[in-house]
């Protein structure tokens, strides 16, 4: 007689904790989006520019060299090197090149593991939200509980130490920050950055913060928790090239922190990912030695269309606070009587513009739209034009 089979259900080869993870609300939506014909996208978050041509050309130079092995685990020494001179100069925070850096698979990669270095099953996890979609559910895959503190548009949704400490309990162990932050082009003050240190330290929480925006500061100096007096020895520093250099592809990031949490993320991403690829590395180094003024000359189209998107959207009758960092603008829809996914989806349909449901990024993003500036500005005039004739219909 043969073996008897059982019912194949392929949900029970799932582990049951992944199961539960929901599918990102962005690429949800950006399946739609892709059966819909002459569409503008304001939806992904990504540059369009292509990265700067002297960098390309560093990764097609290492390539041309035969540099295509593996690297240290921590990535390549001058890289952690150029790293390090970098994050001193800009952030204000030194790092030792040999134990305090590891280079990543773009900052996704590097937050990843930085959960899973520092969770025991059940530590919680505060982060302020709206916020990016990877937070929680990295904390929860990591075994983590995460602990949103929703933020309100009456203060252009920025987080406060009072509103933190708040949310802190016996099992909080880590803050996660990220100004500017991505949904809201949010940015935080000096003054109230060193009082959430104060409640960091005072409460004993491990800091990670996602400064992968920081060059994308429009008004005001960017200020890294990791520069502030007694926080360097508890934050873990996350930036990358993705955004200030155009590098989404080549998926580049780092940490940076203390000696002995750079260790553990070392660890885990020596078994899981090895090294970042090594072209990427030699064109990040690129980027880093030369590439400040693409940067700044990127920042300053992005200004611009900030600055036009964001008055056409208020003219329009949907109330947009200023973003004063990243290439988000994140308008109320409220005015039309819709719901984000509704309002998202109804645009999509009718004025074929894409944006982000704010649902997307949390409860508290309800009643507000994730528009992406990262646009030709004629492009954006055309968006405009399209929703203000949609939003018109809907008064
Ligand atoms: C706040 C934030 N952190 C991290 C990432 C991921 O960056 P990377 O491309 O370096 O993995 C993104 C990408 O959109 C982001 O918005």
């Amino acid at each position: 007689m043969p073996p008897k089979t059982v019912e194949l259900n392929p949900q029970r080869f799932i582990a049951r904790h992944v199961g539960a993870i929901p599918r990102s609300g962005i690429r949800d939506f950006f399946d739609i989006v892709q059966g819909v014909k002459d569409v503008i996208s304001l939806g992904i978050g990504e540059p369009d520019f292509v990265t700067p041509w002297h960098i390309r050309e560093a990764a097609i130079y290492a390539l041309e060299r035969g540099r295509t092995c593996y690297t240290s685990n921590l990535g390549l020494l001058k890289l952690r090197e150029a790293i390090a001179r970098n994050v001193e100069k800009h952030f204000h925070a030194s790092y030792d090149p040999k134990r305090e850096i590891l280079v990543a698979v773009g900052v996704s990669e590097a937050m990843d593991i930085a959960f899973r270095a520092a969770l025991n099953p059940g530590d919680e996890v505060i982060y302020h939200e709206p916020c990016y979609v990877s937070y929680s559910p990295g904390i929860t895959l990591a075994g983590g509980v995460p602990a949103p503190v929703a933020c309100g548009a009456e203060n252009g949704f920025s987080v406060t130490a009072e509103a933190i400490e708040r949310a802190v309990t016996p099992r909080s162990k880590m803050l996660v920050l990220n100004f500017p932050t991505n949904p809201t082009g949010g940015t935080m003050a000096r003054a109230e950055l060193e009082k959430i240190a104060a409640v960091a330290r005072r409460r004993d929480l491990l800091v990670l913060t996602d400064e992968i925006y920081a060059e994308l500061t429009f008004e005001g100096e960017h200020t890294s928790i990791a520069s502030l007096p007694g926080m360097k020895e508890r934050t873990i520093f996350l930036h990358g090239f993705s955004k200030a250099y155009a590098m989404t592809g080549f998926r580049i990031g780092y940490a940076c922190g203390p000696a002995e949490m750079i260790e553990a993320m070392m660890r885990i991403h020596q078994y899981s990912m090895l090294c970042a690829s090594i072209i990427s590395q030699e064109a990040a180094l690129e980027a880093l030695e030369h590439g400040e003024a693409d940067t700044m000359e990127m920042r300053e189209q992005y200004r611009a269309r900030r600055n036009f998107i964001v008055n056409a959207l208020n003219d329009m009758g949907l109330p947009c606070h200023l973003p004063r960092g990243s290439f988000y603008a994140f308008p109320s829809i409220r005015p039309t009587g819709l719901d984000s996914r509704q309002f998202a989806l109804q645009l999509l349909e009718s004025g074929k513009v894409a944006c982000v449901p704010g649902s997307a990024f949390g409860p508290s993003g309800e009643g507000f739209v994730r528009c992406c500036f990262a646009t030709g500005l004629d492009n954006l005039e055309e968006a405009a034009r399209r929703m203000k004739k949609f939003v018109a219909g809907r008064r």
